[in-house]
């Protein structure tokens, strides 16, 4: 198989000459406190070799547990936030047909999502749709307190059981908690549904290839040991004992905090497939949650292209130039689709005639690439072979190795989140939530100035 390449110089040749050399010592130094568990939040280690020593028995138990459900439903809800959420719906996504949804297909459950909104009318309309049918839920929470999925579970748990009732219910909804804690635990303990562990030294935004990721991912039907392989040659490729010259998540750190240290505090991710959008959304949070803080950090912006030429491709050129993008170009498509002849040529897009679409997408992420390092961008690309569920393996590791090591070169804590509690503690207090009065106070006081 081969592995995902990295183009760099597109974006080194903005920096001074021996710029990423001078960095390979701090890189190396990073990694090694990232293996030897000397690093800042080094009891979140876990997800670094999840990929080489995942248990058999495990991916086994999950491939079963997909299976019955997939028997049992035609549709599953998958319940979950952050790190609960994206990972499981970037894969999916991106496996998946881009209309499926629309499809009927036998052989593939409709995957929705819910738990990651508190939207009145997105709960409701789901709600009305899953009436009358064949459907299960995954709740997906490590530490199974989350407001936005423990609204949206008891609303699913509810229904399933008017829908389907109590027995079977209790086979088709599925809990992936922590081992001892939170409501989550107690719940499926309690009503004996069955129930993954989110390992402990594994983080949200590090958890899609625990059960957070595998288990939506199998039940959507895709091959999820392929994208452990994946992972695994990944985990081989980007490992401390390999050169830097050679090792592709050492070098996009190193690149990104040189250009951070250069000026550019915004990155872009770039795709160029629509299947590819909720992998940036996925990228946003595991480079945001992981380095935005103690007033520092990139900060990790995505794009679809070419739809996002047309809206921000203006900034993007000629914007302040506090920019870099990086681009996730998948070097061949799985259609073949050619632009056909057309004799009256109104368009006048004959020039094109018998060229693969794909071709023209080509051409324009390379006229992209040129525009935009004229423009003062400096681009760097990833080029996945395919996108498939190996290919994706693989981009999910890169991406986790090089923002540990990101991190840690950064100067912070990569693998905690403490900013994300604040607005939690305001919307508790505005909610009248017991333990919160004096907060309570407080806010409206604030609310009213
Ligand atoms: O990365 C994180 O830690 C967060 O994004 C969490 O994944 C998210 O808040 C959901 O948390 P939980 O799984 O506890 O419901």
């Amino acid at each position: 198989m081969k592995n995902l390449r990295l183009e760099l110089n597109k974006a080194a040749q903005f920096l001074a000459d021996g710029t990423m050399e001078a960095w390979a010592p701090k890189v190396k130094a990073a990694q090694a406190a990232l293996e030897n568990g000397t690093c800042p939040g080094n009891d979140f280690l876990g997800w670094l070799h999840l990929p080489s020593a995942f248990p058999a028995s495990l991916m086994e138990d999950l491939k079963q547990t997909a299976a019955q459900l997939r028997e049992l439903c035609d549709v599953i809800v998958v319940a979950g936030i952050g790190g609960s959420y994206l990972g499981a719906r970037a894969v999916i996504e991106a496996l998946g047909n881009s209309f499926g949804w629309l499809m009927a297909e036998s052989h593939r459950p409709v995957m929705l999502f819910a738990g990651n909104n508190i939207g009145e009318d997105y709960l409701a309309e789901l709600c009305d749709y899953l009436k009358g049918r064949r459907f299960g839920v995954i709740n997906v929470s490590k530490s199974g307190t989350t407001t936005e999925t423990a609204l949206a579970f008891r609303l699913l748990r509810r229904l399933c059981e008017e829908e389907r009732g109590l027995d079977v219910a209790r086979k088709v909804i599925v809990a992936v908690t922590d081992a001892h804690r939170g409501a989550a635990r107690t719940q499926a303990d309690q009503e004996g549904y069955k129930s993954f562990i989110i390992p402990d030294n594994v983080g949200g935004r590090f958890s899609v290839l625990t059960p957070v990721g595998l288990l939506p991912i199998a039940c959507a039907g895709y091959d999820i040991d392929a994208l452990m392989q994946g992972a695994a040659d990944m985990e081989k490729a980007t490992g401390s004992d390999v050169p830097y010259e050679e090792n592709p998540a050492e070098r996009y750190a190193a690149l990104r905090n040189a250009l951070y240290a250069a000026g550019k505090k915004i990155e872009i991710l770039v795709n160029f497939q629509p299947k590819l959008h909720y992998m940036n959304e996925w990228w946003k949070q595991l480079y945001g949650e992981s380095e935005g803080k103690d007033g520092k950090g990139i900060f990790p912006a995505a794009v679809d292209f070419t739809t996002d030429l047309h809206s921000m491709g203006q900034w993007i050129q000629e914007g302040e130039r506090t920019i870099f993008e990086t681009v996730v170009s998948v070097e061949t498509s799985a259609h073949t689709l050619r632009v056909p002849h057309d004799d009256a040529n109104l368009d006048g897009l004959n020039f094109l005639e018998g060229k693969r679409v794909d071709e023209v997408n080509k051409m324009a992420e390379l006229g992209t690439q040129v525009a935009h390092v004229d423009g003062g961008v400096p681009n760097i690309r990833i080029v996945l072979p395919r996108l498939d569920a190996y290919g994706l393996g693989q981009l999910i590791y890169f991406f986790e190795r090089a923002c540990g090591i990101s991190g840690i070169l950064l100067g912070v804590n990569p693998f905690n989140q403490p900013g994300v509690e604040a607005y939690k503690k305001n919307m508790f207090a505005l909610l009248d939530k017991p333990g919160y009065e004096a907060e309570s106070k407080a806010i409206r006081e604030r609310l009213a100035r």
